[in-house]
């Protein structure tokens, strides 16, 4: 295994930003409440930043009162007017797919969304397909499955779909156009994705009725008040220290005040199973989410088998845990894990092609990749493939290892995790 150069000399503190998920839905679930609202702790990334422009296009007015709190008034769903111009989502999967739902069940609204050069690379044939199955007007521009999406808002009718993928980001998209179109939804979904959005009904005081731990339904109409959200810090940010805190040597590193929904907190469970020391304090629930402290040791790592149901759980994490299997005893591997291929990069390319850079013998399958304990390791460049989350893991590797890479463009790690470096530094 890597021998970590880092030796942390005193107890370190890591406050990580807002939840990325979360910020973007409490954008969405103040456009549908009509009334002013208030923020806390919202991500100051340009994916969030770039939903609360679009939905300020559509007639949503904002105050930024500090970083992360904004007071936010609504006209209501009902009058929300079509924008001027294209919506620029920027990177965001989830801003665009999330709100492509909202508008498709919005009568009279128009709107084309759009994003950069990686987001119009995503598949959204998975939204679009089970939206016009509900009644809905949206259509990919270049008829590729990808954005630009055209969307002609319209009243979707009642919908029961079994989702062939276990994706919060589809899921949401059906969830919000049945929100604005005030019809009942029955989903399913294979595995259980991130479960924001309906907890965000339950803190509002809608309604969810459970079938299964996989299956809900939700009825119409809906009327949310406005409210007070708390955003909690992004345990996905999160976890980039967290590996650099397990893999280094010396004291431990306490990070607060972290969202640990059940959905999201694999990388938990992974790394413990590694071996790795994390405990766990001062857990409590703020706007219907689960919150606590990480106090992280160093630890000596192990490689584990990762099992195929923790993977909607890890899905952000997998980049980050590799960077731990380099640190640990007898490498590491992941299979199951195909979805990584349509995130903001193919991330099982992009994983595999900076790993062989740099020297390290890997071998690539159609969901995952896998390599044998590594020794050491060359200099290189790295390529980011324009997504924030190859950019900091292969930072954490260049500081644990305290090897020289030259990543192309550091300037994505803005997308969710501003202050990303400055912490970094003072390790
Ligand atoms: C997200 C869902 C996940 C995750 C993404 C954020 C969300 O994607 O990878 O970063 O906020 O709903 P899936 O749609 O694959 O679950």
């Amino acid at each position: 295994m890597l021998q970590t150069k880092l030796n942390i000399s005193r107890k370190m503190t890591v406050s990580v930003p807002g939840d990325k998920s979360i910020s973007h839905r409490t954008v969405l679930f103040c456009a549908l409440s009509e009334g002013t609202s208030e923020i806390h702790g919202f991500l100051e990334g340009e994916d969030p930043k770039h939903t609360l422009s679009a939905f300020a296009a559509l007639g949503l007015q904002y105050e930024q009162k500090a970083p992360g709190s904004y007071r936010i008034q609504s006209p209501g769903k009902k009058n929300l007017r079509s924008p001027k111009s294209e919506l620029d989502f920027g990177n965001a999967g989830t801003g665009i797919r999330l709100s492509a739902g909202l508008l498709s069940g919005l009568p009279g609204i128009q709107a084309v969304l759009t994003g950069d050069a990686s987001l119009q690379k995503r598949p959204m044939a998975r939204i679009i397909d089970p939206i016009r199955a509900m009644g809905g007007q949206i259509r990919s521009v270049h008829g590729n499955g990808q954005a630009p999406l055209e969307v002609k808002g319209s009243q979707l009718q009642a919908y029961t779909y079994k989702s062939p993928i276990a994706s919060a980001q589809i899921k949401s998209a059906l969830v919000f156009a049945s929100l604005a179109s005030d019809i009942s939804l029955e989903y399913e979904e294979p595995e259980l994705s991130r479960d924001h959005t309906e907890n965000m009904i339950s803190f509002l005081g809608g309604k969810i009725e459970y079938r299964s731990p996989l299956r809900f339904r939700i009825e119409g109409p809906y009327k949310f008040s406005s409210a007070a959200y708390q955003v909690p810090r992004d345990l996905s940010s999160a976890s980039f220290f967290l590996v650099l805190a397990l893999c280094a040597k010396g004291e431990p590193t306490l990070i607060p005040n972290v969202g640990l929904n059940p959905s999201r907190i694999g990388v938990l469970t992974v790394l413990k199973r590694m071996n790795g020391k994390i405990e766990i304090q001062n857990q409590r629930k703020e706007c219907g989410e689960i919150v606590g402290d990480l106090l992280v040791y160093p630890s000596h790592l192990q490689k584990i088998e990762i099992e195929e149901a923790l993977i909607p759980s890890i899905i952000d994490e997998i980049p980050i845990l590799t960077i731990a299997g380099l640190f640990s005893e007898g490498g590491f591997s992941i299979r199951h894990a195909k979805e990584l291929r349509a995130k903001e990069s193919d991330r099982i390319h992009a994983m595999v092609k900076n790993l062989q850079t740099l020297g390290i013998t890997v071998e690539e399958y159609e969901d995952g990749y896998a390599f044998g304990e590594v020794s050491q390791i060359k200099t290189g460049s790295i390529d980011t493939f324009m997504d924030h989350r190859i950019a900091m893991s292969f930072s954490i590797l260049a500081k644990l290892a305290d090897v020289n890479l030259s990543i192309d463009d550091v300037s994505w790690v803005d997308t969710s995790f501003p202050g990303f470096f400055q912490i970094l530094k003072e390790f």
